[in-house]
């Protein structure tokens, strides 16, 4: 009577990134900070004056990056408490889909436990549908919807442009986002990204990878069918001192997003546009540099110039990566960014795992944390 059945795609095998939403204490001051700091531009505003009573949110941009920061205006609702409870910090993982509903169900089959259902928001701009789930520790995904949608950002924000006369660092998109969960905990989450969105998994270390005398983890990344969206997990795993995961997972009371990698297309003048703005990067010790063109071979920059700025170089049999990671962004040791530039690898920098843990723990030493 009929043909075949195609396979059906999997409502989640055409993703992208849409905006990360960050919970915290003042989102005015928080804007100030990632404006001056990291070049964004505010292009939307949330709060009373456009109709939200509770809460004030503010949309920066920058290229493809798309970062809301948000700050309840109660003393005891669920943004406050989270923030009580984990200091500032990523709320939401928001993921562009074609199809909310789709997404959502396909999600809710595969186990997750849903916060919102497919949600139909309507302005003079046009129609915006959004589905939530939860994820690790109080860590959201939205499914976003907006292919009817023609405002700035969604129902509920307007327009409202501003910058400040800092560097423009030329941050363009989201590489990958990185989650840390409990001990012993990675592998249930790397199922869940198999069950739930239909990943797969991209690249494995182990803790003799990714270890230092003194402290160590072991990590998987997840990542959809055109490598898009890639979420890297990490649990602890035992050294002779605390690991940085457990470092984190103290100081954020649980799992949570542990840092989101920054695509640039010119790493040098990026982390001299940031550090004139401000920004603080970890150091790297001198000797890393001494070693370095043994370890990677050619590359099109300059070693004086990686080893003035602190940059990061790793290779793998597709190409070569630059990387560099900045101090916390609040003053827990929780959340921090990375820098990096592709060419041509895929990696995550897994050959300069030890020479940054070992700049981690000079840190973690500072704060009596080791
Ligand atoms: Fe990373």
């Amino acid at each position: 009577m009929s043909t075949a059945a195609q396979p059906q795609a999997h409502p989640l095998a055409q993703i992208d990134w849409d905006h990360v939403e960050f919970y915290v204490g003042n989102a005015k001051q928080a804007a100030h900070f990632y404006m001056s700091a990291f070049g964004f531009e505010q292009l939307a505003y949330a709060g009373p004056e456009t109709g939200i009573k509770d809460r004030v949110s503010y949309l920066l941009a920058q290229n493809d990056l798309r970062f809301v920061l948000t700050s309840s205006l109660r003393p005891d609702d669920a943004i406050t408490e989270q923030v009580r409870l984990h200091g500032d910090g990523v709320k939401d993982v928001a993921i562009l889909v074609q199809d909310a509903r789709a997404a959502w169900k396909a999600a809710c089959d595969g186990g997750a436990r849903s916060l919102l259902e497919p949600t139909v928001l309507k302005d003079a701009d046009g129609t915006f549908i959004r589905a939530t789930i939860a994820t690790y520790g109080d860590t959201v995904h939205s499914f976003i919807q907006r292919d009817g949608y023609r405002g700035v950002f969604a129902p509920g924000f307007v327009e409202e442009r501003k910058s400040l006369p800092s560097r423009k660092p030329g941050l363009r998109a989201i590489d990958h986002c990185v989650g840390n969960v409990g001990w012993g905990e990675m592998d249930q989450w790397g199922d869940f990204y198999a069950r739930v969105f239909g990943f797969s998994q991209l690249v494995s270390f182990d803790d003799q990878d990714i270890s230092t005398e003194y402290t160590a983890l072991r990590s998987k990344v997840m990542t959809d069918p055109r490598h898009r969206v890639k979420f890297p997990i990490n649990e602890p795993a035992q050294g002779k001192k605390k690991s940085q995961i457990e470092e984190y997972l103290d100081f954020y009371h649980g799992a949570g997003v542990q840092h989101i990698a920054i695509r640039t297309d010119d790493i040098a003048e990026t982390i001299r546009s940031l550090s004139a703005n401000g920004v603080e990067f970890l150091d790297t010790p001198d000797s890393y540099y001494d070693m370095l063109a043994e370890r990677v071979g050619r590359i099109d920059e300059a070693i004086e110039t990686l080893r003035e700025l602190r940059i990061l170089v790793d290779r793998d049999d597709q190409g070569y990566m630059l990387q560099i990671f900045t101090k916390p962004l609040q003053d827990r040791p929780t959340l921090f960014f990375e820098i990096i530039q592709r060419k041509g690898s895929l990696s995550f920098g897994k050959g300069n795992f030890k020479a940054l843990f070992v700049s981690i723990e000079r840190e973690q030493e500072k704060r009596g944390t080791l």
